[in-house]
Order: C-alpha cells, then sequence, then structure tokens
C-alpha cells in the first residue's frame, strides 16, 4: 500500500496498464480497447516487455481479461452517458485513461478517479508532465478503503452531487480489499441517485475457475503476496448478489467473465481469449 510520503503508482495498476498496451503492440487487429496512455503515464524500463507477467504467450489469457473488462466499462460509461448520465465515479482507477483517450464523452461527464493518495498524487504529477493537465472535469480524489476515513465525503467536497445519477465503475479493486471494505463500499453506493448503475469486478474462488485457466491464477497468488499486494478476498457470484443486494439495490445481475469473451472476442483468427477467474456485478439503484 502507498501512502503521500510513498509516492508512486500502484504496482497492480501499472501492470493492467501494460497489459492494455501490450494488446495493441502485440495482439493482431482487431483490437478490443486501444490504450497506450497508461504506458506513457508508466514510463516503464526499455525492458519492459520482456517482463515474465508480459509474456505474450503466457500471460495471453489475463491480458485478455484486461481489455475484455476496460471495454465493457467503456461502452457501459458511453451508454449511461448516451442516457444522460452526467457523473462517472471510478473506484480505483489506477492508470485508468478514459478521461485522456475519449475527451469527447468524458469532457461532458463529470469525472472522478479515486484511488490510493500515493498512485493520484503521482498520475496527477505525470499527467500534468506530460502536457493531458488535469482539466476541470476531471477530479482526482485519493482516498484509502481501508483506512476508514469517509471517502464519501470526500467525493463530495470533489464536486460530486449524490442527487444526481451516476455510473460507478470498480474493476480489479475486490481482491486487494477485506469483504469489510467491500461491503461498506456496496453500502454507500447502493444510496446513489435512482438510476445510477455500479459495474464491480471480483475474482472467484479457485474452485470456480475453469480447470484450465487454474493452474496459472494459482501461480500468481504467490507473487501477489510477494509484491505487497496479496489477494485477499474472493466471492462467490451469489455471495456478490447478496452483497448487493442486502445493501440495498434494486437490481443486481452476474455477468461472467464468459460473456465478455462472447463478446469481444468470437470469431478472432488468433485465438486469443480472457482467462476465467474475473466476473462483474452490475447493480442499479
Ligand atoms: C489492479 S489495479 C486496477 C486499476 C483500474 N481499476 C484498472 O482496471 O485498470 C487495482 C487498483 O486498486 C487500488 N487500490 C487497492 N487497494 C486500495 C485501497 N485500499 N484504497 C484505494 N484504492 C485501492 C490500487 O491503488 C490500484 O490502482
Amino acid at each position: 500500500m502507498t501512502d503521500e510520503q510513498d509516492e508512486g503508482p500502484d504496482s497492480t495498476a501499472v501492470r493492467v496498464a501494460l497489459w492494455r498496451a501490450m494488446h495493441v503492440q502485440v495482439d493482431s487487429p482487431p483490437h478490443v480497447i486501444e490504450d497506450e496512455i497508461g504506458l506513457q503515464l508508466a514510463a516503464p524500463d526499455e525492458g519492459w516487455r520482456r517482463r515474465p507477467d508480459m509474456d505474450p504467450r503466457g500471460t495471453s489469457g489475463f491480458r485478455a481479461a484486461i481489455v475484455a473488462r476496460a471495454r465493457f466499462i467503456e461502452d457501459l460509461v458511453a451508454e449511461r452517458a448516451g442516457h444522460g448520465v452526467s457523473q462517472y465515479v471510478a473506484l480505483g482507477a489506477g492508470l485508468d485513461t478514459f478521461a485522456q483517450r475519449r475527451p469527447e464523452i468524458a469532457s461532458r461527464l463529470r469525472v472522478f478517479e479515486i484511488d490510493q493518495p500515493g498512485t493520484q498524487a503521482w498520475k496527477r504529477r505525470r499527467l500534468i508532465d506530460l502536457g493531458y493537465g488535469i482539466p476541470d472535469w476531471l477530479r482526482l480524489v485519493p482516498v484509502d478503503f481501508e483506512a476508514g476515513a469517509d471517502w464519501w465525503e470526500q467525493l463530495s467536497e470533489a464536486g460530486f452531487d449524490p442527487g444526481r445519477p451516476a455510473v460507478v465503475v470498480c474493476t480489479g479493486v475486490t481482491v486487494y480489499l477485506t469483504k469489510d471494505a467491500t461491503t461498506a463500499i456496496l453500502r454507500r453506493l447502493a444510496g446513489l441517485a435512482p438510476g445510477s448503475t455500479l459495474a464491480m469486478t471480483f475474482m472467484l474462488p479457485t474452485e470456480l475457475v475453469d480447470d484450465a485457466d487454474r493452474p496459472a491464477l494459482e501461480a500468481t497468488t504467490p507473487q501477489a503476496q510477494a509484491a505487497g499486494t496479496p489477494f485477499i478476498s474472493f466471492h462467490t457470484p451469489q455471495e456478490m448478489l447478496a452483497l448487493a443486494r442486502d445493501a440495498g439495490f434494486k437490481d443486481a445481475h452476474h455477468v461472467p467473465g464468459s460473456v465478455l469473451a462472447e463478446r469481444y472476442f468470437a470469431d478472432r483468427a488468433d485465438g486469443l481469449r480472457p482467462s476465467s477467474g474475473e466476473d462483474l456485478l452490475v447493480a442499479t439503484t
């Protein structure tokens, strides 16, 4: 975990940003999403593509799963914005670059990116250094979900209007949080104005992961631990749906990773397919 004294990006956020860039650089078109701005922000050492976790073949399933979820979120936000929703909140935004890549949509919204203070301070500096700047419609809100501070109040102070609907996304974060922290987040979000949508990913317990994907996923567990970003929480779909419904969401749906695979990877000539292991909760107020 980073803090303000230890300014720098969270390593898990850098990894997924590099996977999004790898997709553009090593996979054949059509690209599910085109995002090399995260790579620009991260500015890794020259040999970054030789990192073991970037192995083009060995980690292709993870790379594909990351671009699938990014595309799903981007489609959802564009669709909600098209229906007049004017606030977009990304919880644990990391090196998300929607604001820089899709300014034609983002600038019509108020975009709130929440992440740990160290990651936020670093990202703010990088966006300025690279010339993207921080437009008025983009708000970087520093929050540690485990620190007990009232992030809802911080969000309001940053300009979020709880009386208006929002689209809220949270990708790749719950596995790093305690279940209590995720439950508290869901309770807060269930109080969003009617017409709001939440999309949140969660990692499945290993017994629910496809047999073919399980060894690779299990191999990453000790690596995550060693990197100081251990996998803490796995949820079954039923558990996640119950958490959302108990929190007070009007509707809650489970979107398996296989649905994203079908939607974005069907008919690819190169056989690229997302690995299983991460599913989505989509809930509305
Ligand atoms: C795997 S990254 C995902 C980033 C982004 N959502 C994406 O999909 O590219 C996980 C993110 O969760 C953030 N995170 C982890 N623990 C957190 C906490 N306790 N409070 C706030 N953010 C946290 C990390 O800083 C990191 O940016």
